[in-house]
């Protein structure tokens, strides 16, 4: 609503000295009888009449002039101008106008970059957390609240974090200190690192309120973790290896030294370094097939391969060593399979891995089934599946979820024993990766265990099985 507004003070006669003097001369003059009294008087009253009509315009201007200005202050455009002023106030009115206009301009410029800055702390990916000077949150961007919880806002820091160290570090930067940066973790639900860095931002301005605090925060839990593997890789392949070597060593002193002269222990010690060599050459290739296969996991292969072909090598490759322990090999395929897109080479060191294990961890005289079959359907993607279970001992479910690691083993002891490196089956992992396939295990402890690898389809095409693959046939 428009309001009136009439100026405090208004002049009573415009001119009102001019009018005086006027008056004087004009009187002077008659008395002189320079003019006559009447035309004195008259000359008198006609600026008299010009006075009054000149105050009543100003008057309106000025009202109109000031019911304008504050028919803006609130508006958030520009109205139109006092028509019925004179062209002095209109011109008036129109600077105000110009100014006004500028002010709407600055203003939404001011406004959209306030607007851009909220959005993009809230599109930060890492949390960030502005806090006042008596460590209350001011703000909490969306990240923050996901990590923290929405409840921060206008409380205190330590109502949200107790770290004493990142509540230290916030006090002496709040308190004048420059920036630094804190590592924390945060237990629960899983546990990982940050790095909290607080930084003081003193703003500028009459309004400012002194010194407010930045704290940002970066999840190291990736990055630390991968420092921690690659520790523990090179100190485990470390091990791995020195293991043996020490072995080679000690037997070689022992035939330059005690056993020189003794043949038959010479031939022992023979058997023995070159099973400890073996072991070693074997290592090194896993290593090398490993790092390979971790380069390439981010290209899928493009090739097709015939998953039943490969399981028929696999199994005639590791035939010898199954009947050795009297362990029937039993490959079932339907009659027809579709081809799966994958690397022929990689395929068949899982099948081979899965088979290896399959033998060395089943009972003697037991039968190790491998079994494809074609899964998936109209919901869900067309793969196939490969399943070997054997009749062994099992795995304790604890054991499950690490046992694609490198170098994991159940029982470290056996597994070297049998030749093992503990590589299998983090080789049958990444290569299932990158595949785009799958891998699950289910084992009963004292039963056995099976290992299923799902692989995608390549396309419609279907492959025939052979006669001796047909219905429950075996390869063994
Ligand atoms: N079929 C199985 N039955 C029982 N335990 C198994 C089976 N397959 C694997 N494991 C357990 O998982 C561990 C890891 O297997 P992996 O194949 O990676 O290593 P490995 O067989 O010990 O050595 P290698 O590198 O020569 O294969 C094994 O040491 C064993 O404890
Ligand atoms: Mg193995």
């Amino acid at each position: 609503m428009q309001s009136k507004v009439v100026p405090a003070t208004t002049p009573f006669l415009l001119g009102s000295p001019f009018l005086l003097a006027l008056a004087v001369i004009l009187g002077t003059l008659a008395v002189l009888g320079l003019i006559t009294a009447g035309a004195a008087v008259t000359g008198v009253l006609a600026s008299l009449a010009a006075a009054v009509l000149a105050t009543r315009i100003y008057r309106r201007d000025v009202t109109a002039v000031a019911s304008y200005i504050e028919s803006l202050k609130e508006s958030e455009q520009n109205h139109s101008l006092p028509f019925d002023a004179s062209p002095t106030a209109r011109l008036l009115a129109a600077g105000v106008a110009r100014i006004h206009t500028d002010w709407l301009d600055k203003n939404g410029q001011l406004r959209s970059g306030l607007e851009a800055n909220e959005q993009i702390l809230e599109a930060l990916h890492d949390p960030l957390i502005l806090l006042a000077q008596d460590r209350g949150v001011i703000k909490a961007n969306a990240a923050a609240r996901g990590l923290f919880g929405d409840r921060m806002a206008e409380r205190d820091l330590a109502a949200t974090l107790r770290n004493p160290h990142l509540l230290g570090a916030v006090d002496a930067v709040l308190g004048g200190a420059s920036s630094r940066s804190v590592e924390f973790s945060l237990p629960v639900p899983v546990e990982r690192v940050f790095e909290a860095r607080v930084t003081p931002y003193r703003g500028q301005g009459r309004k400012s309120t002194g010194t407010v605090a930045i704290l940002t925060f970066h999840d190291m839990t990736a990055i630390k973790r991968s420092e921690q593997m690659r520790a523990d890789f090179v100190a485990n392949a470390s091990h791995e290896l020195r293991t043996p070597l020490a072995t080679l060593l000690g037997f070689i002193e022992t035939l330059r030294g005690p056993a020189r002269d003794d043949p038959d222990a010479r031939d022992r010690f023979l058997t023995i370094m070159h099973d400890q060599s073996g072991r070693m050459a074997r290592l090194v290739n896993d290593l090398l097939s490993l790092s390979k296969i971790e380069l390439d996991e981010h290209t899928p292969p493009t090739g097709r391969a015939n998953p039943l072909m490969i399981a028929r090598s696999a199994v005639a490759a590791l035939e010898l060593k199954a009947a050795a322990r009297k362990i029937r090999l039993v490959l079932t395929a339907p009659e027809r399979l579709p081809a799966v897109i994958g690397d022929d080479d990689q395929l068949a060191q899982v099948f081979q891995n899965l088979i290896d294990n399959a033998i060395k961890y089943t009972r003697d005289n037991t039968e190790v089934r491998v079994t494809l079959a074609s899964t998936g359907g109209r919901r869900s993607k067309p793969m196939v599946s490969i399943a070997v279970a054997d009749c062994g001992e099992g795995i304790a479910r604890t054991h499950l979820p690490r046992l694609t690691e490198r170098f994991y083993r159940v029982d470290p002891a056996r597994s070297r024993a049998l030749g093992g490196t503990g590589l299998g089956l983090a080789i049958v992992k990444h290569i299932v990766n990158r595949h785009r396939g799958q891998m699950t295990i289910e084992s009963d402890v004292g039963k056995g265990s099976t290992f299923t690898v799902l692989l995608p389809v390549a396309a419609d095409e279907t492959l025939e099985a052979d006669d001796s693959l047909r219905a429950g046939g075996s390869a063994a």
